[in-house]
C-alpha cells in the first residue's frame, strides 16, 4: 500500500463531481479548496461544464492532460465505481469519497467493490460518507464545511460527519489551530491506525484528538498508538459508552462500540488520554498544542481570588497534580507583591488589589525558581486590574522567563475578561474561563508526560 503524503499534501487534485452550482457540495469543496489557498493544480470533473469556478472543467478525469495525485469525488453512490475505475486507469494516488450511501445504509457490497477496485489500482481510499479533509501544511481545504480554518498544530480525525464541520466551525470561533481535519466515515480503507502513524511523523502536528465511535483494527490501533503516544499525545473522544449510546453507535456508522470498560483498558494500555466531552478534549489539546514538558512535579497556583484559589487547590487534588509548599526564600520573593494580608503560600494570594505589576512579579519569581515547575495563574476581573493589562503582564513574565515551563491561566469576568482569554490563547497561554478547566489541562499533560517518560524507558 501507498504512503498516505499524497492524502496530505498531494501537487495535484481533481474534484469529481464539481458541480455549477452554488450550495451543491462538489462546488463548494472546489471553492473552498481555491479560496483556501491550494498551491497545487485544481481540476473540476463535470461532464455538462468547460468551466466551473473560472478554472477549465473535464468531462472525465481521463482527459485531464496531467498527473493526478488525489481525486475528490461527489457524485451519487452508485456511480462511484465506475469513475474509481477510471481515476484508477489514470494512476491517482489517493480518493476521497464524499458520498454517502453505502455501508452505513447497509449497502455492504457497494463499498466493498469500491475497495477492491481501489485495492486493484494501489489507490488509497478515505471515506466513503465524510465531509474531507484539510490539512494546513498544504493549503488544502478539500471539505464542504468552513473555509476560514485556522491554522495550528492539533489534528482531528472525525468519525462523525456533522458534528466534525460543527467542530470546524467552533474551532475558527475558539481561535484553536488545526494542522489537519480528517473526516474518516466508514472506514471502508483508511482509519485511524493509518492516520495516528502519518501523524506521529507529521512535523506540522503536536497533538492528534479523535472523535471515534468505534475502532476498526484494534490491535494494529494499540501497536500504532504506543509508539506516537511516546512522541506526542492521542485524545480520544470516544463515544458511546452507555447501552443507549452503544446502540446509536451502531445506526450511525455502523461500527460497533465495543464494551466501555475494554476500551477505557486499551486506551490506558497505549497511553491514550480519553477525554469525557467536546470542551475538554480541545481544552487538553489546546495546552498540548502549545506547552512544553515540565521538568517535575511541583506546581504554584497564583491568584488575586482566596476563594478561585481553594477551589483550583481542589482541583488539583482531584487531578493529581502535587502543589509544591514554597520555601521560605521563595515565600519572600511572593510577599515583595503582595499587601500584608495576602498569602505567600500556595495558592499564592496577591488579593483583589492585585494588578498587572503584582501579576508580572509573582509569576516571574516563580517561573525563574528551579524548583518550581509549572505554573497556574487565576484571575477574577476586578476594577483595579483590566484584564487586559493582567494578560499582557502575564504574557512578559513568560517572554521574559529563561526557563521554559508550562503556564495556564484562568480568566473569570465579564467582556474585557472574554477579550483576554482570547489574547492569551492566541500568545500560547493556555486560558480557561474557570479554575478547573485550566488544572484539567494542566494535569492531562502531567499524566501524558509521565506515561511518555514511563514509556520510552521501555
Ligand atoms: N463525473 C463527474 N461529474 C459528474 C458525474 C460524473 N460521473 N456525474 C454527475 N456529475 C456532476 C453533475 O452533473 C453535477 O454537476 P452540475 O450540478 O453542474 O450538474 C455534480 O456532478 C453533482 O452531481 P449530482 O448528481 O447533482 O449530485 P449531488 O450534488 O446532488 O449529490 C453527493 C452528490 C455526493 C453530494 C450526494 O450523492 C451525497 O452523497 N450526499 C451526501 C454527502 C454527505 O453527506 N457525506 C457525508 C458527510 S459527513
Amino acid at each position: 500500500m501507498s504512503s498516505l503524503k499524497y492524502l496530505f499534501s498531494p501537487k495535484s487534485i481533481a474534484v469529481i463531481g464539481a458541480s455549477r452550482t452554488p450550495g451543491k457540495i462538489g462546488y463548494e469543496i472546489l471553492e473552498n479548496l481555491k479560496e483556501y489557498g491550494f498551491k497545487g493544480k485544481l481540476y473540476p470533473i463535470n461532464p455538462h461544464a468547460t468551466e466551473v469556478l473560472g478554472l477549465k472543467a473535464y468531462p472525465s478525469i481521463t482527459e485531464v492532460p496531467d498527473e493526478v495525485d488525489m481525486a475528490v469525488i461527489a457524485i451519487p453512490a452508485a456511480a462511484v465505481p465506475s469513475v474509481l475505475e477510471e481515476c484508477g486507469k489514470k494512476g491517482v494516488k489517493v480518493v476521497v469519497v464524499i458520498s454517502s450511501g453505502f455501508k452505513e445504509v447497509g449497502n455492504v457490497e457497494l463499498e466493498e467493490k469500491i475497495v477492491e477496485i481501489a485495492r486493484k489500482y494501489d489507490m488509497r481510499l478515505l471515506g466513503p460518507n465524510i465531509f474531507g479533509i484539510f490539512y494546513a501544511g498544504s493549503y488544502m481545504n478539500a471539505t464542504f464545511g468552513p473555509r476560514n480554518v485556522v491554522p495550528g498544530t492539533i489534528a482531528f480525525i472525525s468519525q462523525s460527519g456533522a458534528l466534525g464541520i460543527a467542530l470546524m466551525g467552533w474551532t475558527v470561533l475558539e481561535g484553536i489551530g488545526l494542522s489537519a481535519i480528517i473526516s474518516v466515515g466508514n472506514k471502508a480503507d483508511i482509519d485511524d491506525a493509518d492516520l495516528i502513524d502519518f501523524l506521529g511523523q507529521d512535523e506540522n502536528t503536536r497533538v492528534i484528538l479523535i472523535y471515534m465511535e468505534g475502532v476498526k483494527r484494534a490491535r494494529e490501533f494499540m501497536n500504532v498508538a504506543r509508539k506516537v503516544t511516546t512522541k506526542k499525545p492521542i485524545i480520544v473522544l470516544k463515544a458511546g459508552r452507555s447501552e443507549r449510546g452503544m446502540r446509536a453507535v451502531a445506526s450511525h456508522t455502523g461500527s460497533l462500540a465495543g464494551s466501555d470498560v475494554i476500551y477505557n483498558a486499551a486506551f490506558k494500555q497505549c497511553g491514550v488520554l480519553r477525554a469525557m466531552n467536546v470542551e475538554e478534549a480541545f481544552d487538553w489539546a489546546r495546552a498540548f498544542a502549545s506547552l512544553p514538558e515540565p521538568k517535575g512535579e511541583n506546581v504554584i497556583i497564583v491568584t488575586n481570588g482566596g476563594g478561585l484559589g481553594v477551589m483550583a487547590t481542589d482541583a488539583a487534588q482531584d487531578y493529581g497534580l502535587k502543589l509544591l509548599e514554597p520555601p521560605k526564600d521563595l515565600m519572600d520573593k511572593f510577599r515583595r507583591f503582595m499587601p500584608p494580608f495576602g498569602s505567600p503560600r500556595n495558592p499564592v494570594d496577591l488579593t483583589g488589589q492585585a494588578t498587572e505589576r503584582e501579576y508580572h512579579g509573582a509569576i516571574s519569581a516563580a517561573l525563574g525558581d528551579n524548583r518550581v515547575h509549572s505554573v497556574i495563574v487565576l484571575y477574577c476581573e476586578t476594577a483595579v486590574a483590566d484584564p487586559i493589562k493582567v494578560a499582557e503582564g502575564i504574557l512578559k513574565a513568560k517572554q521574559e522567563a529563561s526557563m521554559e515551563k508550562p503556564l495556564v491561566a484562568a480568566f473569570i469576568g465579564g467582556v474585557n475578561t472574554a477579550r483576554a482569554i482570547k489574547f492569551l490563547n492566541e500568545n500560547g497561554v493556555p486560558t480557561y474561563p474557570t479554575a478547573e478547566r485550566a488544572v484539567s489541562s494542566l494535569a492531562a499533560l502531567y499524566k501524558w508526560s509521565s506515561w511518555r517518560r514511563r514509556a520510552s524507558q521501555k
